[in-house]
Order: C-alpha cells, then sequence, then structure tokens
C-alpha cells in the first residue's frame, strides 16, 4: 500500500475535531479509532525485553505471559547484532499473538552514572554500542510487521526528578554522547515511533522541544514516523504539536484534544501542522491495522531467551575454578538460586511464560550438592544463622556456587539508586564462606554496575546481568562448561562512584541536572585521565584463547569523507569453541578540540573452532575520525594522525596502526583551550566551576524557581501551599493492591510529577480542563 498517499487521501475527508481525536490515544494502551473511514486504532504496549500486554480487565501489574529475554543491560554484552535482531523477531512475533501493533521500546538512553535507576532498561555507555544494538532489535521487531517505539529521546539519563528536570548539556556532549544512539537508530532502522523523553533539553521540556522533534530528528535525520509522548510528557500541548509531536499518551483525558481544535478555530495553531501530524498518524495507524496473527511455541521462545542469555553472561573472572563438572561435590548457597533475580522493574515488568531456576537446573543436570539459604531475598543485613548454615553446607565441597543478586528494592524505574553496594547481607555471607572453602564461584544477577569489593573472596566471577527467564539454565550451562562465556562488559566498572566525575553532578539539584563532566563518561573518563577501572569497557573472559595478528588497513591516508576498510585475522588458540568480540577504537592526535582519549568505532563478533581463524572487517568513514564543532554547527575532522586500535577490550589492545587524515573541515575546528582548561586536563579530575561550565554552554546554567506555580509544577512544589494541601495531600498516601514493584516505583516519582501528570490516575479535579483553576488558587495561597 502507498501509505502516503492514502494517509493524505484520508486525512482529507476528516473534520478538524476527527483529526485532533488522533492525537491522544483512547486508553492506556490504545490508540482511537475512526470508524467511518474504517481507522482502527491499535494497541501499543511496553517493552522493551518482552511483552506486557495487560488484556482487558486485568488489574495494574498483571499481564498476558510472554517471554522475558535479557534487559539491554545483559543483552548488550552480548554485542551481537544477529542475536539482537532475533530477540527483536520474537518479540514481534510475539505482539502478532496478542495483537498487539507496536511495542514501546527498545531504550537507547546512555548509562551517565551507574546510580540510574532505569541503567538496566538500557544498553550502553557507549552511544555506538547503544545504537548498534538498539537498530538491530528495531529491525528485527518490524520485520514481523510490528512497530516499535525508540525511547526516551532524549538526555533520560536519570530517574530522580525525571518528570520536569532540565537536563544541562553543551551541544557537543548532546550530539557526540546523547543523540548520538538515537541517529543510528533512526538512520539504520526507520523505526515507526520515537517516543520523546519526560525531560528538559536546552531549557526545554523534549515533549515540546521543536529543534529536537523537527529540527535534528526529521529534517537532519530524515525521521518519517511518529513522535509519541512518554506517559504524561505533554506540557503545552499546543506548543508540543507545533514542535513536531504528533500523539500524546496516555489517552484518557481528551480536554487536550479540544484544545487542538480551539487552537485552529482561534488562529492559534495553523491546520496545515494539525494535517501533518494526523498524516503522520493515520500513516502508522494503516501499517498497525495490518497485523497479521500468529502464534509462536512458548519453548522454542524460551530456547532461545537461553541462548540469549548464555551471550549476555560475562565472566569477570577466572582462576582456572570453571568450567566444572558434575562430578563434583558441590554446594549451591543464596536465595537467588530458587528465586533468581531476572527482570527489572517498572513498566518493563512482565510476566514471564516460565522461570528456570538453579537448583532445579542442577538438579536435572545430575550434580550432588546441598542447598543453603545463605541470607533471605531481600535482606540487607547478615543473618548469622543462615550463614552459620551456608558455612556448614560448604565446607569440605569441591566446589561453592553463591547466588548473589541485587534486591529488586534497590534498583528499578522510578527511582534512582543510592548507591551501589550489594547488601551486606550476601557480601558477608560471601567473606564468611570463604573462611571455611576458597573454592567459590559467584553468580551475580544485577541491572547495573555493583561494588565488588569482595571479588578477592571469590575464584570465579560470572556476571548475568537481568538475563531474563532463562538466566538459571544458561548459568548452568555456563559453569558446566557445556558452553563458553563469550560477553563483554557494555558499561565500565568502577572501583569506587567516587571516581566518576559524574558522581559530582548526578542528579542535580532543584530542576536542573548539569552534565558538567561533558564527554567524559564510561571509559571516556578513564582512558582519559588514565585511571584504571575495576573492570574496562568491553571486558570479558573466555574459556579459550584468541590470537589477533594481520591487521590491514586498505589505506594509510584518508580524507574526510573517504573510507578505509580494516581487516584483522583473530585465531581460536584454546581448546573449546567460543565467540571473541574484537573491538576497534580510534585515538585521535591532539588537536585544537579536546577530545576522549579514544573511542569505539568498530566491533565484531565471531565464533570460532579450536584451531580455527577467521578475517574479521570493519569500515571506517568520516565520522569515524570526527568531533561536533558547536559554533558552525557541524562534524568536524582535525587533520592528523590517527591510530586505529584493535582489541578484545578497551584496556587490552593487541593492534595498532597510524592513518594519516587530511581533512577539509579542519577548519572549523575550534581551540576553547583557555576558556575550557579543565576539559583539556581530564586527569586533573574535571571539577567544574561554574564560570567554566557556563563557557562550555555557552549561556549560563539556568534556575528554577517555584512559585508562580503552572501546570508543570510538581505535587511536592503545590503541597508547600495550604491551597495544595487541601486539594492534593492524599496522594501521597500508600496506594493499595498494586504489587510491591509498582507501588515502590509510583510512592518514589509521585512527590516530583507535575500536576498535569496527575491526570493519569483519572482523577477530574487534575483533568487538564481543571488544572487552570487549580494553579490559580495555588498562586493565590500561602
Ligand atoms: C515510561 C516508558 C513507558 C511508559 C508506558 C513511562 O513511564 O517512561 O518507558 O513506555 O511509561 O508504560
Amino acid at each position: 500500500m502507498d501509505y502516503k498517499a492514502r494517509s493524505a487521501e484520508l486525512v482529507a475527508k476528516m473534520t478538524t475535531e476527527e483529526k485532533a481525536s488522533l492525537c491522544s490515544g483512547l486508553s492506556n494502551w490504545q490508540l482511537k479509532s475512526i470508524d467511518r473511514l474504517g481507522l482502527r486504532g491499535g494497541y501499543l504496549t511496553d517493552g522493551p525485553h518482552g511483552l506486557r500486554f495487560q488484556a482487558e480487565g486485568m488489574p495494574m501489574g498483571v499481564s498476558v505471559p510472554a517471554t522475558c529475554f535479557p534487559a539491554a543491560c545483559a543483552s548488550a554484552c552480548s554485542f551481537d547484532r544477529g542475536l539482537l535482531f532475533e530477540i527483536g523477531a520474537a518479540i514481534g512475533d510475539e505482539c502478532r499473538q496478542e495483537g498487539v501493533s507496536l511495542l514501546l521500546g527498545p531504550g537507547v538512553n546512555i548509562k551517565r552514572s551507574p546510580l540510574c535507576g532505569r541503567n538496566f532498561e538500557y544498553f550502553s555507555e557507549d552511544p555506538m554500542l547503544a545504537g548498534e544494538m538498539g537498530a538491530a532489535f528495531v529491525k528485527g521487531v518490524q520485520s514481523r510487521g510490528v512497530g516499535v517505539s525508540v525511547k526516551h529521546y532524549a538526555g533520560n539519563n536519570q530517574e530522580t526528578r525525571r518528570l520536569i528536570v532540565d537536563s544541562v548539556m553543551d551541544e557537543r556532549t548532546k550530539r557526540e554522547i546523547y543523540l548520538t544512539a538515537f541517529e543510528r537508530v533512526v538512520k539504520q532502522a526507520r523505526p515507526w515511533t520515537v517516543m520523546c523523553a519526560y525531560n528538559k533539553l536546552d531549557g526545554e521540556y523534549c515533549s515540546q522541544n521543536e529543534a529536537l522533534l523537527t529540527g535534528v530528528l526529521r529534517d537532519e535525520w530524515g525521521f518519517g514516523g511518529v513522535v509519541v509522548s512518554d506517559w504524561g510528557a505533554v506540557s503545552d500541548r499546543v506548543k508540543a504539536l507545533k514542535a513536531g509531536l504528533d500523539l500524546e499518551m496516555p489517552g484518557g483525558d481528551t480536554w487536550n484534544d479540544g484544545e487542538i481544535v480551539r487552537a485552529v478555530k482561534e488562529g492559534r495553531l495553523g491546520e496545515e501542522t494539525l494535517d501533518k501530524a494526523a498524516r503522520r498518524l493515520v500513516e502508522l495507524m494503516l501499517k498497525m491495522n495490518e497485523l497479521s496473527a500468529y502464534e509462536y511455541d512458548a519453548d522454542v521462545h524460551h530456547a532461545l531467551a537461553r541462548r540469549a542469555a548464555i551471550a549476555s553472561s560475562v565472566l569477570l573472572k577466572n582462576d582456572g575454578l570453571l568450567p566444572s563438572s558434575i562430578f563434583k561435590n558441590a554446594a549451591l548457597i543464596g536465595a537467588a538460586a530458587k528465586s533468581p533475580r531476572y527482570q527489572g522493574g517498572g513498566s518493563s515488568h512482565m510476566t514471564p511464560t516460565q522461570l528456570d531456576n538453579a537448583v532445579r537446573e542442577f538438579t536435572k543436570a545430575g550434580l550432588r550438592f546441598d542447598y543453603a539459604e545463605g541470607y533471605a531475598p531481600d535482606a540487607l543485613e547478615p543473618d548469622e544463622a543462615l550463614i552459620s548454615e551456608a558455612c556448614r553446607v560448604a565446607r569440605g565441597k569441591d566446589i561453592v556456587y553463591i547466588f548473589a543478586a541485587l534486591p529488586e528494592k534497590m534498583e528499578s524505574e522510578g527511582f534512582d539508586r543510592r548507591g551501589i553496594e550489594m547488601p551486606r547481607a550476601q557480601t558477608e555471607l560471601i567473606r564468611r564462606v570463604s573462611e571455611v572453602n576458597r573454592n567459590i564461584a559467584v553468580i551475580l544477577s544485577c541491572g547495573g554496575v555493583v561494588d565488588m569489593s569482595w571479588e578477592k573472596y571469590a575464584r570465579a566471577i560470572l556476571l548475568t546481568y537481568l538475563g531474563g527467564q532463562a538466566t538459571a539454565s544458561a548459568t548452568v550451562e555456563i559453569l558446566l562448561g557445556r558452553v563458553n562465556p563469550c560477553g563483554k562488559l557494555a558499561e565500565t566498572w568502577p572501583v569506587s562512584l567516587d571516581e566518576l566525575p559524574a558522581s559530582r553532578y548526578f542528579p542535580g539539584e532543584g530542576r536542573t541536572s548539569e552534565y558538567r563532566e561533558g564527554l567524559y563518561i564510561g571509559y571516556r573518563w578513564f582512558d582519559s585521565a588514565g585511571r584504571t577501572p575495576r573492570y574496562p569497557f568491553g571486558y570479558g573472559l573466555s574459556y579459550t584463547t584468541f590470537r589477533l595478528a594481520d591487521l590491514y588497513l586498505s589505506d594509510t591516508h584518508a580524507a574526510d569523507d573517504g573510507e578505509i576498510t580494516v581487516g584483522c585475522k583473530v585465531t581460536n588458540t584454546g581448546t573449546m569453541p567460543g565467540a571473541e568480540i574484537v573491538q576497534l577504537y580510534v585515538a585521535p592526535p591532539e588537536g585544537k578540540a579536546f577530545r576522549p582519549a579514544q573511542e569505539l568505532k568498530g566491533f565484531e563478533k565471531v565464533r570460532l573452532n579450536p584451531g580455527e581463524s577467521k578475517t574479521v572487517w570493519f569500515k571506517l568513514g568520516g565520522r569515524d575520525f570526527a568531533h561536533y564543532e558547536p559554533e558552525s554547527g557541524r562534524w568536524c575532522v582535525e587533520s592528523g594522525d590517527y591510530e586505529v586500535r584493535v582489541g578484545v577490550s578497551s584496556r587490552d589492545i593487541r593492534l595498532r596502526a597510524s592513518v594519516k587524515v587530511e581533512s577539509a573541515s579542519a577548519v572549523f575546528a575550534v581551540d576553547r583551550r583557555a576558556e575550557l582548561p579543565d576539559y583539556y586536563a581530564p586527569e586533573k579530575g574535571l571539577e567544574v566551576s561554574d564560570a567554566e561550565f557556563a563557557s562550555l554552554l555557552g549561556r549560563e546554567a539556568p534556575h528554577y524557581g517555584v512559585r508562580p506555580y503552572t501546570v508543570d509544577s510538581t505535587l511536592s512544589e503545590a503541597l508547600e501551599c495550604e491551597a495544595g494541601r487541601a486539594a492534593l495531600g492524599r496522594y501521597l498516601e500508600p496506594g493499595e493492591g498494586e504489587d510491591d514493584q509498582l507501588r515502590r516505583m509510583f510512592a518514589a516519582m509521585l512527590p516530583d510529577m507535575p500536576l498535569r501528570s496527575l491526570n493519569m490516575f483519572g482523577d477530574p479535579q487534575l483533568s487538564r480542563g481543571n488544572l487552570a483553576e487549580l494553579v490559580e488558587k495555588l498562586n493565590a495561597s500561602k
């Protein structure tokens, strides 16, 4: 079907009211229909690592069983585009079975700080990796005729005050770090929709940020789809529509549809702007209407989830203890061995079709073992009785498997983490058990970086992250050496949070979060400052060994618009089949602009039998050498000798070669050494003054006060005055009947929720139409 022509035809037949009605949803998870034109409103639902479809009548927190695949924190460690495509395609098929036409994901936001509560749902600290993983996943879902919503565009890197916070960053940081993953996904995979973030960027809510939604996304990157709001992200509906936001979600409160009609009638909004949005929406609906039925095989998808969990697990430490065998006499310790931690909390939380656990899987495998709980699930403080019992069970065994897991209540959408420590209940257990038996293998499940000062007590550590419903069976296969672990870290694991400059500025104060560390996050920071993390980006062990050799460059000279092919031979020099993830980094010469010491520009995963060799290939183009120049608003390549580095982690570079670049765009590079001394010398620690940050930004960092009250004022701000307490006090009373992780999320989010988002709870007093009156009362009150 020619969707464009058909949608133009249909929109031409619509009244202004009908067009405006399409600009918001019918309910939480469905679009509106226009029956007389045969347009049916399809379903759209979360995402991202499995389907969370709430069928008619299901209470909040309950969803139709679906396969829970590894969360993005885990799947990114596979560095495997093909796998991400397969997972996407499988979820697409599950959408078809449930009649869902659009999946709300993937999330490609950057992990700026380990404290972001939602890091588990994001791929990486590196925009290239996040973009590549996101694009492959999107291609997979969309290959089944199901759309996606790539989220949260953009600069949503924390949960604290996420609905109102202004992410204050300079243009270069925005372009080089926080927009790049979206750019890759949009250009490579053509997602049907993009979901705008809650926060502000450049002082404007993303939902009504024209430079972001139209300037960059549509005009620069050529995005032709629909922009959807995050749930409750719209502040000024007319402004949002003008900026390029087509669909407001969730639906239910139709006041804003009326506002669009009023604006057209009063001449505040050109009808052609509404027409454009309506045409894009109808095009989306036409595609959604073509959803074809499917019945998936839950066992086949479970097997894929297991394969994905295997490919996503990272062996962090191993002195030869692993792989083990079923013939060993084992102790199995930890509550997580029976009830695993395998997915994150919040809008992505779903009901799995089945759930493996390690105790059952080891039993199936024929292992002889004794089990001890070791710690109570969710407990923070050590329990002497449980620890003593664990020590008793561990004593004299050939091997001790300790299953450790960061409790769900410590990380979730809706709030940020307070620190990265594991509960003492578990670290103390590991230490004490090591006193009676040194042969400890720890299996660690968590959604993000944790403190590892206990690593010395373990001879082996396998990190599964949140590996989905088949994590446990995948783990047992790895521990017993039936498969070879091959994942690599998609984020740097620091020794402590204090080492990271971002920690100083995260999550900010008041209504802002200042990104003073600029480009220097993750390995960009560690490598530029010459510091050593606990585990570097791109790191992960294997049961076999690999050799990299014969670096080949198609040319050692390049222009900024040329392309170079890079190749290298990889050989499996060990005794077990396995996969290596070969990574290509580019290190720029010293130039006018400050640059991170090196950046990831390519990666390939290669599977090899013992003794086998293959050559992996990469392409490098001008953008791979470039930085963004805010003054001229363009990508710029400085001339000079760039080092091409090929390795097996950011800190294990095996091959190097130099490329001499002669660049026409070099003239645009600006030397800002005098105004930005700290950014040119990150090794000094990046304690950036107000003045230097203002220079980087090109403006003073904004500050926001509480008054006057507006629809964007938060609940806690409103509660500072008498009228607010009278009208809204009950919102802080604890909710009932929701499952724990959702209640935790809402309880954490509520105080910082803007008044305009509270209409999601269906209170007529807070419907959009009544808000103006409430705001007036707040302003008149003490
Ligand atoms: C989240 C989105 C999610 C939406 C619908 C929002 O609170 O930020 O990621 O898709 O809710 O559940």
